[in-house]
């Protein structure tokens, strides 16, 4: 059977941008701002996004575009009897781990869609938001319900296929979702006293950036970009012969991160133009924004459409997380797509439940003090994706052929690229570096290492 591919170049740009812009963008971007302190922690971000990020993306192109599999069917295609097939398996591991919380958050989402769209949102008492999220989050049903929506309306886009499912419904959403930041942004800027806002957002203030903040910088860049879990791989397996690799890894990264910038000036003009704090952390969104929205005029309409805008971000992302794990199954066990996306949604919803249930019924529930999902998050973010991360730089860097690459990034000599040694320089060292520091950090060892150097 033919192989599924991207039908167009607008519409692997979709896809790809879809994958990276997500609840990172719109949820934890903002909220982790507001607590670094700003426009220096942007700053910083930037840089890891430039110097890490872009390169490390373009090289999850090439692995695979040039094996043409699935992100562990990859490794073993282009570097067969080497163990260099366990970084691809510790992507689809991160995959389930991720997508079975990611599923929880979205399903608050979804949650505060369905209220806004009815106004039951717009009509609680500013006072009792923070009640009313945690409500909602230590419930069993209402946001078990709410991740099942969300599953289901995945699996229904993934089962239709790369060119028929994924691609199709990037291309309608993500201008969708560009009309609806323009417009909330619109909204934000034209409120008096919003220039408060963007001078938080804009004009960096060293003092209040920490170590610890920096290297939540780089964390957040992995995360954002969709990178160390393969889902670039598998998304660059899909990609013509004919596309340029390393001019579209720019453009995604670059969309993705004008749209965290902007989703940033939705918010903070709003939030300072009303007297409210940034630093309030996750709740920002589900707590702070609907009693901003509540003073704001015709506040009941840019709610639903800010919901809704957080809605289609997460349903191209979560699109793309399930399709790193079909693509592992349809291809190396040979099961169709449709059994293979049933089966692993079923599975995939079945473990977001404890991870739903950790946020109340089974919050004393714990591991090393963590939750699950405390769990989930942790181990996925400062460790699965970083260590992916890691292991492509390092294949890229040091086990693949430079011609190799090289053919690959030039369509076997047939277009320019420039800037080809710096590329295999931060593959060879400046990510590894980097990542290696965030390993460290996120598990805690860093400060070990601080306190015995002294
Ligand atoms: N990048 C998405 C976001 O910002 C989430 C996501 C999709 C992701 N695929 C991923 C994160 C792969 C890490 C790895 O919300």
């Amino acid at each position: 059977m033919k192989r599924d591919s991207f039908g167009s170049k607008l519409g692997i740009i979709a896809a790809a941008a879809g994958s990276a812009i997500g609840l990172g963008n719109i949820w934890k971007f903002p909220y982790i701002v507001g607590e670094n302190g700003g426009a220096a922690f942007i700053l910083v971000y930037l840089v890891f996004i430039a110097l890490i990020g872009i390169p490390l993306m373009t090289s999850e192109f090439v692995i695979g575009r040039r094996a043409k599999k699935n992100a562990i069917g990859s490794f073993k295609e282009l570097a067969p009897n080497t163990p260099w097939w366990l970084a691809g398996v510790t992507g689809v591991l991160a995959a389930f781990i991720i997508l079975s919380f990611y599923l929880v958050v979205a399903g608050w989402v979804f949650a505060y869609v369905a209220k806004a769209i009815t106004g039951k949102l717009i009509t609680i008492a500013p006072e009792n938001l923070g009640s009313y999220f945690d409500g909602l989050t230590t419930s069993v049903g209402e946001p078990i319900f709410w991740s099942f929506v969300v599953m289901a309306l995945t699996a229904f886009i993934v089962v239709a296929g790369i060119q028929k499912g994924i691609e199709k419904y990037s291309k309608i959403l993500m201008p969708v979702l560009l009309v609806l930041l323009v417009v909330l942004m619109g909204r934000s800027l034209t409120l008096e006293g919003a220039s408060k806002g963007l001078e938080f957002l804009f004009k960096p203030d060293f003092s209040q950036l920490k170590m610890k903040g920096v290297l939540e910088a780089l964390g957040h860049a992995f995360f954002s970009l969709s990178l160390g879990m393969g889902t670039m791989i598998t998304y660059g397996s899909y990609i013509g012969k004919k596309q340029n690799l390393s001019q579209i890894a720019l453009q995604v990264s670059i969309a993705d991160t004008l749209i965290a910038l902007m989703a940033g000036v939705v918010i903070f003009p709003a939030v300072f133009a009303f007297g409210f704090e940034p630093e309030v952390g996750p709740a920002l969104i589900f707590i702070t924004l609907p009693a901003v929205f509540q003073v704001m005029p015709f506040g009941a309409i840019f709610e639903t459409l800010f919901f809704i805008l957080i809605g289609i971000a997460t349903i191209t992302s979560t699109i793309s997380i399930l399709e790193v794990i079909v693509a592992y199954f349809t291809e190396e066990f040979n099961i169709g797509r449709k059994k293979a996306t049933i089966v692993l949604s079923t599975i995939l919803f079945m473990f977001s439940i404890p991870n739903s249930l950790s946020m109340g019924k089974w919050s004393g529930f714990t591991i090393f003090g963590k939750t699950i999902f405390g769990v989930s998050d942790f181990v996925s973010s400062n460790i699965l994706l970083p260590l992916g991360g890691l292991c492509v730089a390092l294949f890229i860097g040091w086990a693949m052929k430079p011609k190799d690459i090289k053919d690959e990034l030039t369509n076997e000599g047939t277009i320019e690229v420039k800037s080809f040694n710096w590329y295999l320089i931060a593959n060879k060292i400046v990510a590894p570096v980097g990542i290696t520091l965030v390993l460290l950090s996120g598990l805690g060892l860093l400060d070990k290492i601080m306190e015995l150097i002294g």
